[in-house]
């Protein structure tokens, strides 16, 4: 089965080990790829999404699958493009990923279907949103539209909101757009993954990230600073109240609304003390959850996506894992304010005991592996037990060094 895979980071990598190893053989492709990647999936060397989709046509491309949530709401949409190609797309249409690329037709979405979510407000300018905040902190506030991960600000005060506020809608840093003001919800935060077909859904293992740069979530948030991923992250009775309360009105609502959807679904929630609610969707895996839950799937992850992308779900090519399984990330140095390539990374090879996906790396001209962005590789061991994959991914992780290396110390160890 020929695949095509768009992205590049550490949940590509994840995915694409995953497609390599399913039993179906598959020949499989990245766009735009990375060395790491290229022994696995050949890098595509195109410019754009049209581009992409008549090299898709010429290679006879069987299957295209959305890593990462960009080109699902360029130009036409790339699932759009390819429905019309006849190429069958792992990733929803662009009318549907509307509800990753804004807060606003998110939330209205989640209203409209009685899904559990804080209370928000909409606004266009400074004035609406000093108003909807009306003096009570802490206070959440969202960039309607994609904002590279830094669209959300939650301001425990006056001051931090005027900052975000005068950053957003004045200086108007991320380009023209609303934003919404919405009520700070407390809980722990779980991330689950849906493969939804139509009117169907497969929930897949339930996942933790852990957002902030420093340990106990501490300083400012990163893409992801290491994930934890097990059927027992939470109880069965939490898993059973999500699906009837947001997983399967959400899959409805996507029916009802006329929003084609075949792809990954992401639920970002915060499980409150009046239960779970819903903080955001994305269209996609997350990262690094992905590299967290992928070690943990088994079966024909290939033959799944394919026939769900063509409309015919079949979980019972599915299996999982019951166990635990830990993801680590390295950062490079000054992440996640600025980062630092050309660092030489070692210790790769030593690795006996985990699994290594590369999210910022690149090959030197020595042969070397050195660091190429903010976060650098994601070190995923597991166990049967959360402890067990806990000790068995730092271990790991201990062997790998480079020149300003960053990383938490505390993932894993606490549940919740
Ligand atoms: P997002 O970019 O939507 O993933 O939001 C980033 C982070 O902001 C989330 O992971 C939460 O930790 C936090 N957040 C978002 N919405 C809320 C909310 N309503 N209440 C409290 N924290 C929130
Ligand atoms: N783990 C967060 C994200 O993928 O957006």
């Amino acid at each position: 089965m020929k695949i095509l895979v768009v992205g590049k980071g550490g949940r590509e990598h994840a995915l694409i080990t995953a497609l390599v190893e399913s039993p179906t053989e598959t020949e499989v492709y990245c766009f735009p790829g990375s060395d790491a990647i290229e022994p696995l999936a050949k890098s595509v060397h195109v410019d754009g999404l049209h581009a992409l989709i008549s090299w898709m046509e010429e290679q006879q491309i069987e299957l295209c699958i959305a890593g990462e949530e960009s080109y699902l709401v360029k130009e036409e949409g790339l699932a759009n493009l390819c429905e019309k190609a006849g190429i069958p797309c792992w990733g929803p249409h662009k009318e549907s990923a509307q509800l990753e690329a804004s807060k606003e037709f998110a939330k209205e979405f989640m209203l409209r279907h009685n899904i559990p979510t804080g209370a928000a407000t909409g606004c266009a300018d400074i004035d609406e949103a000093r108003a909807a905040i009306h003096g009570q902190y802490p206070t959440v506030l969202k960039f309607d539209g994609l904002a590279a991960g830094k669209g959300v600000a939650v301001c425990a005060d006056e001051a931090s909101a005027e900052e975000f506020l005068n950053e957003v809608l004045v200086e108007r840093k991320f380009g023209p757009g609303r934003l919404l003001v919405e009520e700070c919800l407390v809980g722990p935060e779980v991330s689950i993954f849906a493969a939804v077909c139509d009117g169907e859904y497969l929930i897949f293992t339930p996942a933790r990230d852990y957002k902030r740069i420093g340990n106990s979530d501490e300083g400012p948030n990163t893409g992801g600073m290491g994930a934890v991923a097990s059927r027992q992250l939470i109880d069965a009775e939490t898993l059973a109240l999500i699906e009837k309360a947001i997983v399967q009105p959400t899959v409805e609502g996507l029916v009802k609304d006329e929003l084609p959807y075949r792809g990954y679904l992401y639920f970002g929630l915060m499980l409150t003390a009046d239960g779970p609610k819903i903080i955001e969707y994305n269209c996609r895996f997350g990262d690094p959850e992905c590299q967290a839950v992928m070690p943990l799937v088994q079966g024909d992850i290939a033959s799944f996506c394919h026939a769900a992308a063509q409309g015919e779900m079949k979980p019972e090519l599915l299996n999982f894992d019951e166990g635990w399984s830990v993801c680590l990330i390295l950062a490079s140095a000054g992440y996640p304010a600025s980062s630092r390539s050309g660092d030489v990374i070692s210790g790769l090879m030593d690795i006996d005991g985990a699994r290594v996906y590369h999210a910022g790396t690149r090959c030197n001209k020595n042969g070397e592996w050195e660091t190429n962005g903010g976060r650098v590789l994601a070190v995923v061991a597991g166990g049967e037990d959360r402890l067990t994959a806990v000790d068995a991914a730092y271990s790991e992780l201990a062997k790998i060094t480079f020149d300003g290396a960053q990383l938490r110390t505390d993932i894993g160890r606490y549940n919740f």
